[in-house]
């Protein structure tokens, strides 16, 4: 096989058979084929697309490429979320807690943020104490034990991916619908839960923009999985605002505890209940999906959500404040309105890219990133607002300069009629 006649027959829009996927993604690893012949691969396949066999195929290369987590060990069936990267996006934090108060297995490797977007990991390392680097052994007897554990990656899961994707970011070819695809589902089927949740994002800072992509890739997920055998939904949700209130570390998992305590803001309360009743009922612990969204309902309500929260922060060594000391920042800027009307829009990017600027979030991967800092958003679309109301809480512990205030200045968009609150899960997918 050559590489070049694979290039070519991508090129001219043909079907690549399993062994041609296989050889490309093989050869790349190994080092025996160049990035150059792969960046042009990529860009065919940007153009040209792939079928949902070829994407399967991919999908099986990719995963072959490193190692595999083995969660057969645990008993039960195993649940896992992930989202194509949010603003505001705690979820994991509430899912997690809540789904295993209701009796499913919840043993989730995670990610660190980068950008705009936050990690699951970077919040829970800003509870003190907290360890996201179990061994094997630790994370597997905790999920047996307590029903849920949250990790960083150990070994190398599907090293294809993560050469491919920096080739990717230098060539133009990351918003291949195909491509995200695999790339996604290569990692989600390499950590081992039997069902999947995903959270597909669309709208500003998200990796969708329209609905038809955002269905596209999430019917392109949901066949993968299947040809894996595994549960797969994809839930598409709106980005045109962050998700909840609180953008930075310690700020959302504040609002995750809230609500886990039955606090919690509508939007991120509806994502999390939906989103937990799939992966309940899925798991086989309620009868139907209304009895297992009840069910979420009655854990966030009743305590044992935010119980289970305690003891997973427990067992991976971490230690909660009290609420009422849970922020500690320098400064608190109240950020105010100009301009009196009816929020249309908050651009979940600017805000993302806010927290980001006041050391929340990370520009390169070596960045250090303060736990603390972020921003606490007082309205949201559909709100009124008059001159002079806060906006959103400024977190910080550097001096809020001018590009920041920029950042936020643009971020909301106030019009002078009358604005409909969202919907955050537009359609599901399974
Ligand atoms: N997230 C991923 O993991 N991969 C992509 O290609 C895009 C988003």
């Amino acid at each position: 096989m050559r590489m070049v006649d694979i290039i070519e027959k991508k090129r001219e829009g043909h079907f690549l058979s399993v062994e041609e996927i296989n050889f490309v993604i093989q050869g790349y690893v190994q080092g025996k084929i160049p990035d150059y012949q792969v960046s042009a691969w990529l860009m065919a396949i940007f153009f040209q697309g792939m079928t949902d066999q070829e994407s399967a195929a991919l999908t099986k290369a990719m995963l072959e490429s490193g190692d595999k987590i083995d969660l057969s060990k645990i008993s039960g069936i195993k649940v896992d979320k992930h989202s194509t990267g949010g603003v505001g996006d705690k979820t994991t934090l509430i899912l997690g807690p809540l789904v295993a108060a209701c009796g499913a297995k919840v043993a989730k490797l995670s990610g660190r943020g980068l950008g705009h977007t936050g990690g699951t990991l970077d919040k829970l390392e800003s509870i003190d104490g907290c360890r996201i680097n179990l061994t094997e052994e630790e994370f597997i007897n905790q999920v047996n034990q307590i029903g849920i554990a949250v990790a960083g990656q150990t070994g190398e899961i599907v090293p294809a991916d993560k050469l491919l994707y920096a080739l990717r970011d230098v060539t133009g070819t990351v918003p291949s619908i195909p491509l995200i695809a695999s790339s996604i589902m290569s990692k989600k089927l390499a950590s081992g839960a039997d069902v999947i949740c995903l959270d597909v994002k669309i709208g500003d800072g998200a990796f969708m923009k329209t609905i038809e992509d955002a269905r596209e890739l999430s019917r392109i997920m949901v066949s993968i999985g299947e040809s894996f055998g595994k549960n797969v939904t994809a839930f598409i949700t709106d980005m045109d605002q962050p998700l909840g209130h609180a953008i930075g570390n310690r700020l959302e998992v504040k609002e995750a505890i809230e609500t886990l305590s039955g606090n919690g803001p509508e939007d991120l309360v509806e994502l999390c209940t939906d989103i937990a009743s799939h992966m309940i009922y899925y798991a086989k612990q309620a009868p139907t999906l209304e009895a297992a969204k009840a069910m979420a309902l009655e854990k966030l309500n009743n305590g044992e959500a935010l119980a289970k929260f305690n003891e997973f922060i427990t067992a991976q060594g971490g230690a909660l404040p009290e609420l009422s000391h849970f922020i500690e920042v320098k400064e608190i800027y109240p950020f105010k309105a100009k301009k009196a009307g009816f929020v249309k829009q908050i651009k979940a990017l600017n805000i993302g890219l806010t927290s980001m600027k006041l050391g929340g979030g990370r520009e390169t991967k070596e960045d250090v990133i303060d736990p603390m800092v972020g921003v606490l958003l007082q309205k949201k679309i559909g709100e009124k607002v008059s001159i002079g109301d806060t906006l959103a809480f400024v977190y910080a512990n550097h001096p809020v300069d001018s590009d920041i205030l920029s950042t936020l200045e643009d971020a909301f968009f106030i019009v002078e009629y009358q604005v409909d609150k969202p919907k955050i899960i537009l359609e599901v997918i399974s």
